[in-house]
């Protein structure tokens, strides 16, 4: 017998992969009429979610899909061409999307790749993405999650220390005589933003210093509007979330007359490629992102191979690099 699709579903019942996905799950509502339709699908196909399952473990296609917050960020692709360079080796062909922090999207993304029978998934998370969803597909498919852990979702992962990176960074920066801090951070769901949320307030606690820490978005604009809005004097250091963050700031602050670093020092997080050609160069903390990519997706054909049964978290070691947006107070 033909093994019917969830796409085969959808189609009959004249609805979408993602709300067939949304029934079968009950991991969103879904209005009544929709669900009856579904339902009716499944029973006259004699489609069941372990078909899917099953041809997950066995129906090999040899693709992996991955879905990742902003393909636009440097930080995402580094860790793409990581896992790709891997899985190409191996005789795999990674399919990936991005997500653009939309939980919607997400979903989306993540009903498509599942059509598609992959036979493993990769996954960064929006910081809204939807834990019953995620529980309900790893049971028939293997997960790793890179760079951010989701609450209540138990798979493998590889994330970079980041509380050692925050740490590492104010101590740097207490060191050379700063004394009163601004972070501009991250987007506040995402794991790594309230890590490094965290990591500053403790520090900040431990050395009793005067601070103010305000979430924002991983993103060029977020710095930009910042540095353009602020209006009091100027703290010895403003930390940014994220590199593309700290790229905004030093754009705004440079367009107002403000001098880097001898008014105030910058400093970003990720160090992607142009961190180093920014004018002042970026102080920033360094993840590995190559090895992050590459390190996942070993862990994935691992797990689909059953080389490895157990969960297994790797956390890679982040690496101070001090430029020219920071000096000596
Ligand atoms: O640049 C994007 C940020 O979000 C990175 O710092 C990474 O850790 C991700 O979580």
């Amino acid at each position: 017998m033909a093994k019917v699709s969830i796409k085969d579903v959808a189609r009959k019942a004249g609805v979408s992969i993602s709300t067939v996905s949304r029934v079968l799950t009950s991991s969103a509502p879904v209005s009544e009429e929709l669900k009856k339709k579904v339902e009716e699908a499944v029973q006259e196909l004699g489609y069941s979610p372990s078909m899917l399952a099953r041809s997950l473990r066995h129906g090999r296609t040899k693709t992996i899909g991955f879905i990742l917050p902003d393909i636009s960020n440097p930080f995402f692709v580094q860790i793409v061409r990581g896992a790709e360079d891997y899985l190409w080796e191996h005789g795999y062909t990674l399919i990936f999307g991005s997500s653009d922090q939309n939980r919607k999207k997400e979903d989306t993304i993540l009903n498509t790749l599942l059509s598609k029978h992959i036979d493993g998934l990769l996954f960064t998370g929006t910081g809204e993405s939807n834990p019953k969803l995620l529980r309900s597909i790893q049971h028939g498919l293997n997960v790793v999650f890179l760079d951010r852990l989701i609450k209540d979702v138990n798979v493998s992962y590889v994330v970079v220390d980041n509380f050692k990176g925050i740490t590492m960074l104010v101590d740097y920066l207490v060191d050379t005589g700063h004394r009163n801090f601004i972070f501009i951070n991250g987007d506040k769901n995402t794991f790594s933003a309230k890590q490094r949320h965290d990591a500053f307030i403790s520090k900040m606690r431990e050395y009793g210093l005067q601070h103010e820490h305000h979430y924002a978005s991983f993103s060029y604009d977020a710095g930009y509007e910042f540095g353009k809005n602020i209006t009091k004097s100027l703290p010895d250091a403003i930390l940014c979330g994220n590199d593309l963050i700290a790229f905004g700031l030093l754009d705004a602050l440079e367009e107002k007359g403000v001098r880097i670093p001898d008014d105030v020092s910058v400093t970003g997080y990720d160090d992607i490629p142009f961190s180093k050609y920014y004018k002042p160069a970026l102080t920033t903390v360094h993840q590995p992102t190559y090895e992050m990519g590459k390190t996942a997706a070993e862990i994935l054909l691992k797990l689909i191979n059953g080389e490895m049964t157990t969960i297994e978290g790797i956390v890679l070691e982040p690496e101070l690099v001090v430029r020219e947006s920071t000096r000596r107070k």
